[in-house]
């Protein structure tokens, strides 16, 4: 599967199989956390075997088997929900080319447990990962029209892009984005709110991975 397919495939999954992680799937996680942490000045973690991300009613409820989970965390800088949200997106497309599932939870984790197992750093949510029960489904999507303009007639690229933006995941499926295009210029912005920068990185990579990085620059 390459990671265009795996946008598409891609869908929030919070029930598990009893299917533990392969060794080698794992290692394969583990080095594309290594990259991630380390182009873009990260802590995120991979926990194993382990449930403390996730308590009381939402561990009975909703995080149904969840055992493997990426701590998103790192440095506190005004920057740093971009950078996890792009690693992140990153990170759960990797795993979906891999046969597996994720969800990301920026509200429903226990903040205390897992800053404790990356060594204080900030965490700014947790993505579980594993074998799904189902492959989820696609959430509801807003109309390019609604996010997007370009100047001009917009090119093929620029349509792919705003796309593959609307297929990412937002806090509470906001999309709350808004992608402006003139020549070869890019311009993301993302309404304010708890999670926006988390949400902008997200719906930053999709842009990209949509369109083809050679394309355009960012504004
Ligand atoms: C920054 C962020 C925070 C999220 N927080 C939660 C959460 O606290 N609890 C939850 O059940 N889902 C959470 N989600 C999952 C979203 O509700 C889900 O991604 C969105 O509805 C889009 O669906 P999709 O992932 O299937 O595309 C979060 C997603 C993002 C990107």
């Amino acid at each position: 599967m390459t990671f265009e397919e795996a946008m598409r495939a891609r869908h929030m999954v919070r029930r598990y199989t009893e299917k533990p992680l392969p060794e080698d799937i794992v290692a394969q996680l583990n080095q594309r956390i290594e990259e991630n942490n380390q182009t873009h000045h990260l802590a995120i973690r991979l926990m194993l075997n382990d449930t403390n991300a996730y308590q009381g009613i939402v561990k009975l409820l909703l995080a149904k088997g969840v055992k493997n989970y990426f701590i998103m965390a790192g440095d506190d800088a005004p920057d740093l929900g971009e950078r996890l949200g792009y690693a992140g997106a990153d990170l759960m497309l990797f795993a979906q080319t891999l046969g597996l599932n994720t969800w990301w939870a920026s509200g429903t984790f226990s903040r205390k447990n897992t800053a404790a197992a990356v060594g204080n750093k900030k965490v700014l949510g947790v993505v579980a990962v594993g074998y799904g029960a189902s492959q989820g489904v696609q959430h509801k999507m807003k109309k390019a029209t609604e996010v997007s303009a370009y100047e001009g007639i917009a090119p093929q690229w620029f349509s792919n892009g705003v796309a593959a933006a609307l297929l990412a995941p937002t806090a509470l499926n906001k999309q709350a984005f808004f992608v402006q295009g003139i020549g070869d210029k890019v311009n993301l912005t993302y309404k304010e709110g708890t999670f926006s920068g988390v949400d902008k990185g997200l719906v930053k990579y999709h842009f990209e991975l949509g369109a083809g990085k050679g394309c355009f620059q960012w504004m």
